[in-house]
Formats: C-alpha cells, sequence, structure tokens
C-alpha cells in the first residue's frame, strides 16, 4: 500500500498530484499567467509565484484525492532539469514535508517523468519502446529499455520544438506560450501554404535557430510587399510552420524508428499536446503498422501526475534520497 505525493515546480506550473496505489488520484496544476505579459518566463517572478501557490496546491490536492497529510507514504519532488528558483520551491517544500511527517523523499528527473507518464493510464507501453520528448527546453528521441533505463539516441543541437513554436509565435505577435495559440490557428489553415527549409542535421539529431531564422526572414520579406501580411494570412502562416515542425520531427522519429527495429512509438512533452503531431503520428503509425502512444492531454505538459507515477516506480524499489538533495537545474539524463 502506498500514497505518493508529489510536487512539479521546474518551470513555471507549480503542480501536485497524488498516486494511491500506482493509480493517479488528483493531479492539480496552477498556473502562472504574469509572464504573458513578458513574453517568456522570468525565472524570479516564476519563484515568488511558485511559493504563493506551492501551500494551497498541496491543499487541494489533498482534498480531491481525499487523504490527509497522514496519509502520505513518501514525497516525490522534481529534482531538475529546470529554473533554479522554481526547483528549490518544490525540493524545499518537498524536504519539509517528508522531515515533519517522518517519511522517504523520492528525486524525480523531470525528463524521466514525461517520458513515465505513459504508464499512468492504460493502453501502457511494453519495453523497449522509443519516445519523442518534445517541450519548451528539450526535443529528444530516447530508447527506452525499463522504467529508469533510458537512453538519449538523438536531441537538438540547438533550439527545442517547443521553442520554434514559441519564438514562431513571438514573431507572429502571439503572447506568450504561443504554442497553443499556433496549434488553435492551424486547424483553419493550408498546411501546404508555404514551404520552409528543412535543416540538414545528420544522425537523430534536430536543430531549429536556423528554421526560426527562415521564418523570420520569409515575414520580412512578404510583410514588405504587404504589411498586412501577416493579419490576412495567419492560419496559413500558422499551419505551414507547424506543418514543417512536424515533419522535421516524424522523420527523425521515422528514422529511430528503422535503425532500432522498434515499432512501439511513443510522444510526451509539452509539444505532444500539438494537435498537427498527434495527427500526422496517427497517419504515420497506420502506414508504418506502429503501435503509438499518445498521452492525454493534462500529462502532456508539465504536470505533477508523472512525478507521481515516476515516484511510485522508484517507491517499489525503495529508492530514496536523503535531506542533503538539492535541485539541479542542469540535472544529467
Ligand atoms: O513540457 P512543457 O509543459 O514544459 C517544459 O518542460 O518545457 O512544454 C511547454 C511547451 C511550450 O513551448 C508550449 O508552447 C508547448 O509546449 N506546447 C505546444 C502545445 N501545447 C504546449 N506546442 C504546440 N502545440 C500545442 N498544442
Ligand atoms: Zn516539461
Amino acid at each position: 500500500m502506498s500514497v505518493i505525493l508529489a510536487i512539479e515546480s521546474s518551470c513555471d506550473d507549480t503542480s501536485v498530484a497524488i498516486c494511491n496505489n500506482g493509480k493517479i488520484t488528483a493531479n492539480v496544476i496552477a498556473n502562472q499567467t504574469i509572464h504573458e505579459n513578458y513574453g517568456g518566463v522570468i525565472p524570479e517572478l516564476a519563484s515568488r509565484v511558485h511559493q504563493q501557490n506551492i501551500v494551497p496546491t498541496i491543499a487541494q490536492a489533498l482534498k480531491n484525492a481525499n487523504v490527509t497529510k497522514q496519509d502520505i507514504s513518501a514525497v516525490a519532488f522534481t529534482q531538475g532539469p529546470g529554473l533554479f528558483g522554481s526547483l528549490l520551491v518544490g525540493v524545499s517544500f518537498a524536504k519539509s514535508f517528508a522531515l515533519a511527517l517522518n517519511i522517504p523523499l523520492i528525486s524525480v528527473n523531470h525528463m524521466h517523468a514525461h517520458i513515465l507518464a505513459h504508464f499512468i493510464d492504460d493502453p501502457k507501453p511494453t519495453f523497449p519502446f522509443l519516445c519523442l520528448t518534445v517541450s519548451g527546453g528539450h526535443t529528444q528521441i530516447v530508447l527506452v529499455r525499463d522504467y529508469f533505463d533510458m537512453e538519449i539516441v538523438g536531441e537538438t543541437l540547438d533550439d527545442a520544438a517547443g521553442e520554434a513554436f514559441d519564438k514562431t509565435a513571438k514573431i507572429l505577435q502571439l503572447p506568450y506560450p504561443g504554442g497553443p495559440l499556433i496549434d488553435k490557428h492551424a486547424k483553419n489553415g493550408n498546411p501546404l501554404a508555404y514551404k520552409f527549409a528543412e535543416p540538414q542535421i545528420a544522425d537523430l539529431n534536430f536543430s531549429f535557430s536556423g528554421f526560426k531564422t527562415s521564418i523570420l526572414y520569409f515575414l520580412r520579406k512578404k510583410e514588405q510587399e504587404n504589411p498586412n501580411f501577416i493579419a490576412e494570412n495567419l492560419n496559413d502562416i500558422c499551419a505551414s510552420v507547424q506543418h514543417s515542425i512536424v515533419q522535421i520531427l516524424l522523420s527523425k522519429l521515422k528514422k529511430a524508428a528503422k535503425q532500432f527495429n522498434i515499432s512501439q512509438i511513443a510522444i510526451a512533452g509539452g509539444v505532444s499536446a500539438n494537435s498537427g503531431l498527434r495527427n500526422d503520428l496517427q497517419k504515420l503509425a497506420d502506414e508504418l503498422n506502429w503501435e503509438v502512444f499518445i498521452p492525454a492531454f493534462q500529462y502532456c505538459t508539465d504536470n505533477a501526475g508523472m512525478i507521481a507515477i515516476a515516484g511510485y516506480h522508484k517507491f517499489l524499489k525503495n529508492d530514496f534520497v536523503g535531506q542533503d538533495i538539492s535541485p539541479k537545474a542542469r540535472m544529467e539524463f
């Protein structure tokens, strides 16, 4: 019997979840809207808002799961990677909570947790599988051999896929985070309206910084011809940008599947909420006979449910950490 309380605070969302014997019974997320005004997450502001949100978010999660503090068997928390000040709030709270209740502490790597979100609901993948993890800070193809036996076989050399979405959105003067807004406008646009050069990167790696620049130059040129170009063609621009990013991601995923002879394919991270990626992955899967695993929306973007399930699998192995633990902004995979 186990009840794990999990805390996620790596970036701008404060989230607390409860995992009761392997089932997620609460997953509360307090979003921070303050960053919308700045076009990106401001680390100092993020950690202050985490401090304000953490206590009420814990209280709400306990209430939703219908448990009390005394029922908790262990506390799991995101140790890294992420913003140091943000992580510090979650790590410090988790340590104090565990100390006060005299229960074990479990450290979780945020990037492992995005992948382990696939073990929250059915259908669950079987090992080994490949996972394309695409978030605001990372773009990785991971060979997953077991819960905590994972190897990065391809990754971005510069910007992450989420950054490509967000930076393009900024150029289009859409508020932060722009990924979901590009997705929304893309639904009413033509994905083949405009073509952008695909980066030519070796192996299973990615690069998005040149791609972003090519969009910027394209839009500048078009705006010289027609100052209202963006406003008049927003849906087509979003659909074309989204289509290009999705094609870049899927072509490398296809290459990886072939190279490792694996047909169980998963996606994870905030960008896995993208409808274009979800649809095109499903089409590719039908064509190539892949079995695909796509997390529920609430477990794609940052959430403590994924930290709780990762914590649960560590709890089963008695894999605990001591009070001397500290956050790691750049945590090794
Ligand atoms: O995993 P996540 O919540 O946070 C990080 O660990 O980075 O990912 C956030 C990223 C942001 O770049 C956001 O724009 C992107 O995920 N994102 C999306 C969508 N929903 C979130 N990008 C494209 N389409 C979406 N529907
Ligand atoms: Zn994340």
